[in-house]
């Protein structure tokens, strides 16, 4: 997405401010929230995202209307969050590695092999400490409204199979705008690319980058898998995506107003779990059947390599790092 087109997006939104009122609609004002975000249609977050929508317009009886806009049309991730803080945008769904250069604490959810399995994580997250994150970024103008499951991460690549850190030597790989998946990829020896999702796909075919990482819908729903042959299963990182709404808009929502959006994000967390563990089993289906080699790596010397981030945190005096770092003893902590 060129620069061009994204601040032509931002001014027209600006423009149409996020309070509307048509003729017909000056003794009912409407709300229209616009959120964009970067996924295809047919990705079981974007469902979550139109059924939280329709809960939204149901339950405000038509007066609060949120719009989705998939597929990057208003900028990729970080240019999103960017429009969250300056008002441009009122709402967004990242994923948490770009959250990481707003939001210090974010990073946490980098530290690969963090969680023990998905029950591990989902406690995390539905308890105190996935709160605290979610409001995390108030003071920078961002608020968390939801978790949605994006499962676990896993290489992809084109021409060469990844069976241990060792053979990503010498490969590029893709990794989203996070200083975590660099240091990701250095540890397992890797050489990092960061480059927006949506350009992803051109970036495979033309051969920009060897390989990229990802979960499983991402992986096909994008359609990746039809230029990476290899999916080596080895489940380095869990980053929840994140729905975002901009603190000023916010605080210039009324109390039901929050409370019905609120509500209709907590009730498609509820959807979207369901449709994503459909959804993973079957784009894996999907990938085998097109010929998609799917590997299930021994995980030790891929945990074995990264065992200097944890150091790095674990042992730093450094306020940003310690506080990864305490961050990483309580979520180890949660049984
Ligand atoms: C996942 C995530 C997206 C993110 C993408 C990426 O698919 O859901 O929010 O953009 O990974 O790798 O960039």
């Amino acid at each position: 997405m060129s620069r061009c087109r994204c601040t032509a997006g931002w001014l027209l939104l600006a423009s149409a401010a996020f309070l509307c009122t048509s003729p017909a609609a000056l003794a009912r004002p409407r709300l229209v929230l616009k959120l964009g975000h970067g996924l295809p249609t047919t990705h079981a977050v974007h469902k979550a995202m139109l059924f939280m929508a329709d809960r939204v317009k149901a339950r405000s009886e038509g007066q609060m209307i949120v719009q989705v806009f998939p597929n990057e049309q208003l900028g990729n991730e970080k240019e999103c969050i960017e429009a969250l803080q300056l008002g441009y945008l009122a709402m967004t769904k990242v994923s948490s590695a770009p959250m990481e250069s707003f939001v210090n604490k974010m990073k946490v959810f980098g530290v690969p092999y963090l969680f023990r399995d998905s029950e591990h994580f989902w406690k995390v997250l539905d308890g105190p400490i996935g709160r605290e994150l979610l409001l995390e970024g108030e003071s920078k103008r961002l608020r968390g409204l939801c978790y949605y499951d994006a499962g676990a991460r896993s290489f992809y690549t084109k021409s060469r199979a990844i069976h241990s850190p060792a053979d990503l030597s010498g490969l590029k790989i893709r990794v989203q705008n996070s200083i975590m998946a660099v240091k990701m990829m250095q540890a397992m020896g890797g050489s990092a690319t960061p480059i927006p999702f949506g350009e992803l796909y051109t970036a495979l075919d033309q051969g920009v980058v060897d390989g990229a990482e990802n979960n499983a819908p991402s992986f096909v729903q994008a359609r990746h898998y039809e230029v990476c042959g290899y999916y080596t299963l080895d489940e380095h990182t869990c980053l929840p995506d994140i729905l975002m709404i901009g603190t000023r808009v916010w605080k210039k929502l009324s109390a039901e107003q929050r409370q019905i959006l609120q509500e209709a994000a907590d009730e498609s967390v509820r959807y979207q779990r369901t449709l994503w563990l459909e959804q993973e089993q079957k784009d894996l289906q999907v990938a085998r059947e097109a010929g998609v080699e799917i590997i299930r790596p021994d995980k030790q010397p891929f945990r074995e390599s990264v065992r200097p981030i944890w150091d790095e945190f674990e042992s730093s005096s450094d306020q940003k790092l310690a506080e990864i770092g305490d961050l990483i003893d309580r979520i180890q902590e949660v049984p």
